[in-house]
C-alpha cells in the first residue's frame, strides 16, 4: 500500500504496525482512515468551568464518517489474507458503511443485515451504493447479529462485527492517537455506548500505551448508554430498546464483560442519558462547537454535561469526549429538530424584512 506523496499519513495500520496482528503478508486495506482531529471544546469547556481541559476526539471525520474504519480495516484485511471472497455483519448503520465501503475497496461481496426501519437513512444511502446486499429484519439488531453469528459458524463467510477481535485491535489506535495528541493520556474518558466494542477497545488501547510506558496514568472510562436501552446500567438485556440515538439501540451488548471490565478497572462509570439530554447536546454542539454528530455520538456529551452538573470533575482535569459518527448520517433527525426554512417571494423588499435590515 503506498500514501499519496504529500499526504504522509498512511492509515491506521501502517501507522501503529507494531501494535496489530498484522504481517508482511497481510494485504493492507485502507481508506487512510484515523488521524482525526482532537478539537478543544471551547464552548463545553466554559460551561463545565473549574478549569477543566475538554476535547472532542471527532471520529466523524473517518472515511465513511463514523469510528467503525479503524476496525474495518483491519477486519476486511484479516479477512482477504485468509482467503474469504465475502464479508457479513449486522448492523444499527455505521457498521455497514463501513463494511461495505472497505469490501468495495478489497473486491469483496458485502452482506448486511439491519433492523428494518431502525437505521438511519445517510447510513443505508453508504451501504447501498457501495454495493453491498443489504437485508432489513424485521426484528432488533440483537436478533440480526444472533443470525449473523449462526451464518457465520456454518458457512464461510467473514463476519465483520466487534466480535471479530481485529475489529477491536483496529479500533483501540484511536486511544494511540489521543494520548499522541495531548502528549499524556486524558484523567477521563467519555464514550455512547451501543454494542460495547469502542469502549472495550479504547480501554485496550490506554492499557497498552501505559504498559509500553508511554503514558504515565490512565484515564477513568466514562460510558453512556440511551436511557431506553441500557441494558449495562441496569444489569441485564432489554428486549425492546428504544432511542432517538439509533446507532446505540440495542438490548444485549456482545461485548457486556469488555465495558464491565472497562469501567471497574478503570474507576469509571456507566450511565444512562435520555433521549432530551441527548437531543440537547446534539443541538449544543452543532449551535456552539460547530460540530455536526449524530444523535448517538452527542450521548459522550450528554454524560459529561449531567457529571458536570453534579461537580464530578477533578478542577482543572483533561477530558475526552469521543464524538463517533457525523452528523450527515442522520439527516432526518435534523429535520425533526429544527425550524425548517420559510418560503419567500423572490423580491428584496421581501427578504430584506426577513432578515431584518
Ligand atoms: N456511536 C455510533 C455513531 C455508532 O454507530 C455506534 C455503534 C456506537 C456509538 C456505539 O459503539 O457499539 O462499540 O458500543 N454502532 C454499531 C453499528 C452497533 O452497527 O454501526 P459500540
Amino acid at each position: 500500500m503506498q500514501t499519496c506523496p504529500g499526504s504522509p499519513w498512511p492509515g491506521v495500520i501502517q501507522r501503529y504496525r507494531p501494535f496489530l496482528p498484522v504481517g508482511p503478508q497481510t494485504p493492507i486495506v485502507t481508506l487512510l482512515e484515523g488521524n482525526t482531529p482532537l478539537i478543544p471544546a471551547r464552548a463545553l469547556g466554559r460551561r463545565l468551568g473549574r478549569g477543566l481541559q475538554v476535547y472532542f476526539k471527532y471520529e466523524g471525520l473517518n472515511p465513511t464518517g463514523s469510528f467503525k474504519d479503524r476496525g474495518m480495516t483491519l477486519a476486511v484485511s484479516k479477512a482477504k489474507e485468509s482467503g474469504a471472497d465475502a464479508v457479513i455483519c449486522a448492523s444499527t448503520g455505521n457498521t455497514s458503511a463501513s463494511a461495505s465501503a472497505y469490501a468495495a475497496q478489497a473486491g469483496l461481496r458485502c452482506v448486511v443485515l439491519i433492523p428494518k426501519g431502525g437505521i438511519a437513512l445517510g447510513k443505508l444511502a453508504q451501504a447501498l451504493i457501495h454495493g453491498a446486499q443489504v437485508l432489513a429484519v424485521s426484528g432488533t439488531f440483537d436478533e440480526a447479529l444472533e443470525l449473523v453469528r449462526q451464518i457465520t459458524q456454518a458457512y464461510p463467510i467473514a463476519l465483520v462485527n466487534s466480535i471479530n477481535p481485529h475489529r477491536l485491535e483496529g479500533q483501540k489506535t484511536a486511544a494511540f492517537e489521543v494520548c499522541d495528541a495531548l502528549g499524556r493520556h486524558p484523567d477521563y474518558h467519555a464514550i455512547p455506548v451501543g454494542n460495547a466494542g469502542n469502549i472495550t477497545a479504547y480501554w485496550r488501547g490506554y492499557r497498552e500505551y501505559f504498559k509500553e510506558g508511554i503514558i504515565d496514568g490512565l484515564p477513568r472510562m466514562l460510558g453512556f448508554q440511551a436511557a431506553g436501552a441500557a441494558p449495562l446500567v441496569k444489569g441485564r438485556p432489554v428486549a425492546r430498546p428504544e432511542t432517538i440515538a439509533t446507532a446505540i439501540r440495542i438490548g444485549n451488548p456482545a461485548s457486556w464483560e469488555g465495558a464491565i471490565e472497562a469501567k471497574k478497572a478503570s474507576g469509571g462509570l456507566i450511565e444512562a442519558v435520555t433521549d432530551k439530554e441527548i437531543l440537547a447536546a446534539y443541538q449544543f454542539l452543532a449551535g456552539q462547537e460547530g460540530i455536526f454528530v449524530e444523535p448517538a455520538s452527542a450521548a459522550s456529551v450528554a454524560g459529561v454535561m449531567k457529571l458536570g452538573k453534579r461537580g464530578f470533575f477533578r478542577k482543572g482535569s483533561v477530558i475526552v469526549c469521543v464524538l463517533t459518527g457525523h452528523g450527515l448520517k442522520d439527516p432526518d433527525r435534523v429535520i425533526k429538530t429544527v425550524r425548517l426554512p420559510k418560503t419567500v417571494k423572490p423580491k428584496l423588499g421581501a427578504i430584506l424584512s426577513e432578515i431584518g435590515l
